[in-house]
Order: C-alpha cells, then sequence, then structure tokens
C-alpha cells in the first residue's frame, strides 16, 4: 500500500524469478501487500508447485488474521492469489518496477539472467538478487543499470521471518537504495542495510556459531540435546544450533561456510569432518528425514 509514500518511485509490480523455495514466499508477501506479482520458473509443473505452497501458506496467514469469519479468510486467499501470475516465459515478467531474482545458487546463471533482465525492463526497473552467498556486485558485473541494482536477502521461510537484508552494491543510488527500503517495509519487513559483504549481517555471524555448535557435538563435548536446549534456555534463541541446522539444511550450511572460508580465510568456518561427512550420506537433515536428529516422516 503506497498510499502514504514519498517516493517517486513506488513499486507497485513485482516480478520475482525463480519459484523455489524462496521465491514462492517472497510472491506472497508482496501479494499480500496488494502489489502485482509476476512469478516466473522453469517449468510449468514447478510453478503448480509454487502455486499450492502460496495457496497453502495463504490460508495460515488468513486463518491467523481473521479468526472467526470464514467469509474474510477466503476473501484475503482470493485476492492474494489473483495478483500472482505464473509464467515460464521470462518476457512475461520484464514489465515490472522491481525485479527480485531467487533461482539457483551459481554465479553464471544468474549473470546471465541479470544481463537478460537488464536489456529486456524498462529503464526505471530496479534490479535485485536474493543470493546469500555470491558478491552482489559479481551478480551485477555485466549491466547497464548498475544504479538500479542490489541484494535483497530474505530468510526462510518468508512469510513468517521478519528481517530483510538490503545490500548496497558499489553503485547503487541513493534513490534505489531508499526504494528497495520502502519496498521492504511495505511487505511487512524490518530492512537493515549492508555491504556487499561475505555471509553480509546474520550469515556472516551466524557462520562461526553453528560451525562451533557442530565442533562440539563431534567433539562429544556435550550431547546434542543438551547443545540446543543449552543456547534456547541460557541465550534465549527459539531454536539450537544444531536443530537450526537441520531445518536449513546440512547442504546449505555447509555450502555457505565453504563460500566463507573462501573469500575470508577466517578458519573458525573451515571444513568440519561430521558435516561433510553426513550431506555425503544423504543425511541433510528435516527435508531428508534425518541430519543432526533423526525425524519422523
Ligand atoms: P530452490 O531450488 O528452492 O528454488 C530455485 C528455483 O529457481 C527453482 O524452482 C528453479 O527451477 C528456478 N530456476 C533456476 N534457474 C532458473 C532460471 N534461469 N529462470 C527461472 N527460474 C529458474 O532454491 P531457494 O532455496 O529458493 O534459493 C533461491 C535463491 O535464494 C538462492 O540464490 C539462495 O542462495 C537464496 N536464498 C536461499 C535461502 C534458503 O534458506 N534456502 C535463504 C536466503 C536466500
Amino acid at each position: 500500500n503506497f498510499s502514504n509514500t514519498t517516493s517517486l518511485n513506488a513499486i507497485k509490480t513485482v516480478t520475482v524469478v525463480g519459484g523455489g523455495l524462496m521465491g514462492s514466499g517472497i510472491a506472497q508477501v508482496a501479494a499480500q501487500a496488494g502489489l502485482n506479482v509476476n512469478l516466473i520458473d522453469l517449468k510449468p509443473e514447478l510453478l503448480e508447485n509454487a502455486q499450492k505452497s502460496i495457496q497453502n501458506n495463504l490460508q495460515r496467514v488468513a486463518r491467523k488474521l481473521h479468526k472467526d469469519s470464514p467469509a474474510q479468510i477466503e476473501a484475503f486467499v482470493k485476492d492474494a492469489s489473483q495478483r500472482i501470475k505464473v509464467s515460464t516465459n521470462l518476457e512475461d515478467g520484464v514489465q515490472a518496477d522491481l525485479v527480485v531474482e531467487a533461482i539457483v545458487e551459481k554465479l553464471d546463471v544468474k549473470q546471465e539472467l541479470f544481463n537478460k533482465l537488464d536489456q529486456l525492463c524498462p529503464e526505471h526497473t530496479i534490479l535485485a538478487s536474493n543470493t546469500s552467498s555470491i558478491s552482489i556486485n559479481e551478480i551485477g558485473a555485466g549491466i547497464k543499470r548498475k544504479s538500479k541494482f542490489g541484494g535483497l536477502h530474505f530468510f526462510n521461510p518468508v512469510p513468517v521471518m521478519r528481517l530483510l537484508e538490503v545490500i548496497k552494491s558499489e553503485q547503487i543510488s541513493e534513490e534505489t537504495y531508499q526504494a528497495m527500503m520502502e519496498w521492504g517495509k511495505s511487505v511487512g519487513k524490518t530492512c537493515i542495510t549492508c555491504k556487499d559483504t561475505p555471509g553480509f549481517v546474520v550469515n556472516r555471524l551466524l557462520g562461526p556459531y553453528s560451525a562451533e555448535a557442530m565442533r562440539m557435538y563431534e567433539r562429544g563435548d556435550a550431547t546434542k540435546e543438551d547443545i540446543d536446549i543449552g543456547m534456547k534456555l541460557g541465550a534465549g534463541y527459539p531454536m539450537g544450533p544444531l536443530e537450526l541446522s537441520d531445518y536449513t539444511g546440512l547442504d546449505t550450511n555447509k555450502f555457505v561456510l565453504n563460500v566463507l572460508y573462501e573469500k575470508t580465510g577466517n578458519p573458525v568456518f573451515k571444513p568440519i569432518p561430521l558435516l561433510d561427512k553426513l550431506v555425503a550420506e544423504g543425511k541433510l537433515g528435516i527435508k531428508t528425514g534425518e541430519g543432526i536428529y533423526k525425524y519422523k516422516k
């Protein structure tokens, strides 16, 4: 809802490229906030899955908001889902005020997408990446509109987690930066700003913490349960570090630690044999039924 905003750059139409875990969440929060959304992915069945998951999550939000009114619940879900148009053709998404990229975490694939978007989108369109580990400046190296480009790093699950990291690219303009901050607020997030630095704020600090928890467990300093209880009750964290790693996915965890080690050389991010072993065995956490803990299907 942009009725109170002073920005000339009000963002009304958003395109999200990549309808996986993150992209479907980003599309949902934008639609919930009353924006028109295009959601782009490679195959129709991926878009169908995204729509199903958005529908389920909207139901959950609607039930919380309108507890006693089935009619309002239905209207909320209908309104938000109708705002999301899906397509496998990127060109259907280029007429947008903002494009948020949430595709695979691969530099060359992202660069190719941004180069295309840079050519196809109108001049005013802001382009942003949701990458968690790649340098924003490298992703945008080939584009011309460098002043209209930055990072919008959401957290999983997007509809629930309240934070948005707004990443300043080297040549971002003040106007683009302000528009990104305002947009983040308009979709219900609290925004923090970070330079284009490895891991940004949250993952840079979570990395050493989760790595050290894993090493404590590996050494047998304490049981996994006691490590998690310790941090929940002693530090007030809603989840323990090992539970959180299983939730995020141990493969993702390993990947992020590797990138941080490569980019910073800080030994705190060094490979952890136990983590490598679990990932090699396909024990990736909740999504595979077993990680550090075992889960019932
Ligand atoms: P995902 O694998 O669930 O979804 C990626 C989607 O992008 C897939 O549906 C895939 O078909 C689609 N895709 C791939 N290449 C495409 C292309 N060229 N054009 C259109 N669609 C394409 O991955 P996830 O977890 O949603 O991650 C997406 C991005 O978000 C990555 O950059 C990741 O680093 C970042 N991220 C992930 C977080 C997480 O907790 N999973 C947290 C914050 C950021």
